[in-house]
């Protein structure tokens, strides 16, 4: 199978970095936390608009390793808010057959959460209308880190041939390992870097960086970034 498509076309996966919901509530003099909450409400309409953009894999940061560092009233107000995503659309995704996935270290997260998830994912596991991924607690460093140890340890017990290893086997010891490669990576609020979102995973990917804020992003925004990603011509490191 191949990892990436090719040439120009529409994109088949589209990961987002959902990023502004502090500057959009800030900029209106309220709480983080009510940004984030406006947040997930706009996670709904793209959720929903995704498949109209020809998109069958959509895959949206929530939570990344280091936003451990916020304050335990931020943190703990988006781990409720992540249950209660959950609880509320849970069924909605299933009925508009949604596979829901999530990736990310789940180790740290409330047992609750977690079952939730695990849930939430066997529940939707023969749907395939769109592909959710959902990442909670997820760094590039951190996954390419645990891949790493896991791999280490079948070679040092001799069950795995270092020259075995190449980019498939390394693809296939991510969390992302049923997913194709991201063909765009959309970072809303105008910042332009990456905050360790796929690195393995997005080394051929295209990037729009949009202005709007999470909370303000739109799925005409959403459309309109599909649209010019058909437009782009992706060469792979070939000539032409
Ligand atoms: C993105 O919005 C949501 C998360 C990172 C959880 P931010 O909370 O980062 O918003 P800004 O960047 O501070 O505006
Ligand atoms: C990236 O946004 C993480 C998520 C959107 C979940 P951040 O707001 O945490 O990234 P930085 O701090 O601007 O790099
Ligand atoms: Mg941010």
């Amino acid at each position: 199978r191949s990892r990436s498509g090719s040439g120009r076309g529409s994109a088949r996966h589209v990961a987002v970095i959902m990023d502004g919901n502090g500057r959009w509530a800030k900029s209106r003099g309220l709480p983080r936390l009510a940004g984030h909450r406006r947040g997930a409400e706009v996670v709904r309409r793209i959720v929903e608009a995704a498949p109209d953009s020809g998109v069958s894999y959509l895959t949206l940061y929530a939570f990344s390793t280091e936003n451990w560092k916020r304050s335990s009233e931020e943190v703990q107000g988006l781990m409720e808010l992540f249950s209660i995503y959950i609880r509320r659309e849970g069924k909605e995704l299933k009925r508009r057959g949604a596979r829901v996935r999530f990736i990310g270290d789940r180790t740290r997260l409330n047992r609750d959460l977690a079952e939730q998830m695990g849930r939430l994912e066997a529940s939707t596991e023969s749907n395939d209308r769109l592909n959710l991924t959902i990442a909670i607690n997820y760094g590039g460093r951190d996954e390419i880190l645990g891949a790493v140890r896991r791999l280490a340890a079948e070679i040092a017990a001799g069950r795995l041939a270092p020259e075995a290893l190449d980019a498939d086997a390394f693809s296939a010891a991510l969390d992302t390992r049923d997913l194709p490669d991201p063909d765009l990576v959309i970072r809303t609020s105008g910042e332009m870097r990456t905050s360790n979102f796929l690195p393995w995973q997005s080394a051929y990917a295209e990037y729009a960086f949009v202005p709007e804020t999470w909370p303000d992003f739109t799925p005409e925004l959403f459309a309109r970034a599909c649209a010019a990603f058909g437009a782009r011509n992706r060469r792979f490191g070939a000539a032409d």
